[in-house]
């Protein structure tokens, strides 16, 4: 049977998601990236264009397919993401989903060679933090929402991530498992009011109780 259409709750508003990895440069053929597979971001890009939002999605490298009615912005590094998301603003919303690289290095223009002298070092260099900068932007949505990413302690993590970022929600993400690539997600949703356990489902669930709860919200 078909899924009943999700009611146009978000007509009008403009909401903000990232997702996927970034890929940070080493070389010409090497870069430092990371599990994520954009698949929650996506389906949360999906579910609010699903309510009638205008969703800009600034994605990293992903084989993911674009979801109807959603514009989509590729970028591969983090400081790329960092200038698309100032790039997309003002937004009612943002939801920044991406597993942004917190390090880059300064690339080697050629192909690094093993037969140099001894193992070669990176020097990582620390990546703008984009939902950090988006919080103290004059144009800062009314509604930010970041993840975080915890193998450990995932609420407590999680909490103190909110209140450092000055962010209005975290979704609390358990990635010692395989949620990273997985199609499956147990999270928390921490807000100033406490601290919220959803069961584990898929992440088009997730996304559509996340959707649901940013439409209630912005009503
Ligand atoms: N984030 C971001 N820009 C970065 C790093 C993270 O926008 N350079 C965002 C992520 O998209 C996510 C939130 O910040 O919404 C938390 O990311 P996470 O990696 O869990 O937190 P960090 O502050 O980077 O802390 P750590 O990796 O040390 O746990
Ligand atoms: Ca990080």
């Amino acid at each position: 049977k078909l899924a009943k259409p999700a009611a146009k709750t978000l007509a009008g508003r403009h909401i903000l998601v990232t997702a996927g990895p970034t890929h940070e440069q080493i070389d010409p053929v090497r870069y430092i990236a990371n599990r994520s597979s954009g698949k929650q971001g996506f389906a949360i890009a999906a579910a609010l264009a699903a309510r009638g939002a205008r969703v800009t999605l600034v994605a990293g490298p992903v084989t993911l397919p674009t979801p109807p009615g959603v514009d989509r912005i590729d970028v591969e590094t983090a400081r790329q993401m960092a200038a698309a998301v100032d790039t997309a603003l003002p937004a009612d919303a943002a939801i920044l989903v991406a597993a942004v690289a917190d390090w880059h290095v300064a690339p080697a223009m050629q192909k690094i060679k093993k037969t140099r002298d001894g193992t070669p070092t990176l020097e990582l260099r620390e990546n703008p933090d984009i939902l950090a900068t988006l919080a103290t932007d004059p144009r800062r949505p009314g509604l930010l929402i970041g993840f975080a990413a915890e193998t450990e302690d995932v609420v407590a993590h999680a909490t103190a991530k909110r209140t450092r970022k000055a962010v209005d929600w975290i979704v609390a993400n358990d990635v010692s498992g395989d949620v990273m690539g997985g199609d499956r997600n147990h999270v928390h949703l921490i807000t100033a009011d406490g601290v919220e356990d959803w069961p584990a489902a898929s992440k088009t669930a997730v996304a559509d109780r996340l959707a649901d709860r940013i439409a209630e919200h912005l009503a």
